[in-house]
């Protein structure tokens, strides 16, 4: 560049810089001082909800979402409504009915919170320590506000309320970063149905395929799970619909009515490979699956299960 055009660059606007909340929790997942504290935690949750029904019911399996973002709604909205009532006279019994049934509803909320965060990659996990901390002091200022109305200090009460909000927004707003900007408890395997067209597609010999062992075959540039049991070929979209792990290289099991599944190496979500179904979590949706054919020249086929 010569001199003089770096004369006009010199004298364009200076770029403003502003602090935003997307920056700061941009940089929390690159934080990694929290490591240590997540490797502490983590492990006792681990060690605290080993897999099986109680987690599987945490995590929203018997539903088939995530359990945890509709039960913040509870105390978010029993809060917020509380705060709105402190600054109406007379309704000091009201708002503080609304702590706590708050408070109630924070439990369930942070043990479902607790059992996803604790199978979350290590980025989302360092944003999800931070948003409990704001939650967790959110319910720490609401349990002092609710004491302080119930002892006739209804002033005090409402300051704990409103510094109880803050809080909870500060923690709200790390846990939508964690929803939609990280998108965990979002849906991550391939959307089949919309990617692959209608109809029976080749895929590969059935000659091509070990017995009894997963393989990845690609159908255009979908990934596919493949596993074939004698001349049974059971076909399923790879990327796992929990944070999308290579299902190829999971562990092939049987679950308790006998049917084959397939164990996936991250985080343990279990699926049977006939239909995708989700027997353990922390997947809550279904994989999607293909149903196979074996043409007379030994070819497999699939086309998206209905
Ligand atoms: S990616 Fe987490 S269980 Fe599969």
């Amino acid at each position: 560049m010569n001199r003089r055009a770096s004369s006009i660059f010199r004298r364009g606007p200076r770029p403003q810089v502003r602090p935003h909340p997307l920056d700061m929790a941009e940089g929390l997942e690159q934080a990694g001082v929290l490591d240590r504290a997540i490797r502490v935690i983590s492990g006792g949750v681990q060690r605290a909800l080993p897999p099986g029904p109680v987690k599987d019911a945490l995590h929203g399996v018997p539903v088939g979402h995530p359990a945890h973002p509709p039960l913040t709604d509870l105390p978010m909205g029993c809060w917020m409504s509380s705060a709105v009532l402190d600054l109406i006279p007379g309704t000091e019994r009201a708002s503080s009915a609304l702590v706590a049934a708050g408070l109630a509803g924070a439990v369930p909320t942070a043990l479902t919170g607790l059992a996803d965060w604790s199978a979350l990659h290590r980025e989302q996990q360092r944003v999800g320590l931070v948003h409990a901390m704001g939650t967790a002091t959110a319910s720490v200022l609401y349990g002092a506000s609710l004491v302080a109305r119930l002892r006739g200090r209804y002033g005090a009460g409402r300051a704990l309320g409103f510094a109880g909000l803050g809080a909870l927004l500060a923690g709200g707003y790390l846990g939508g970063h964690l929803a939609f900007r990280q998108a965990a408890g979002a849906n991550h395997a391939d959307q089949v149905s919309h990617l692959v067209p209608l109809g029976w597609h080749d895929l590969c010999p059935i000659a091509d395929l070990p017995d009894g062992w997963p393989v990845r075959r690609t159908l255009g540039y979908i990934s596919l799970f493949v596993l074939r049991e004698d001349d049974d070929v059971h076909v399923l979209a790879d990327r796992c619909s929990h944070l999308a792990g290579p299902l190829h290289q999971g562990r092939i099991t049987v679950d308790d009515d006998g049917d084959t599944c397939v164990v996936c190496p991250w985080h343990g979500s279990t699926f049977r490979v006939a239909d995708g179904s989700v027997v353990h979590g922390p997947a809550t949706g279904r994989q999607p699956a293909f149903e196979t054919r074996v043409s007379d020249e030994g070819t497999v086929q699939v086309r998206p299960l209905s």
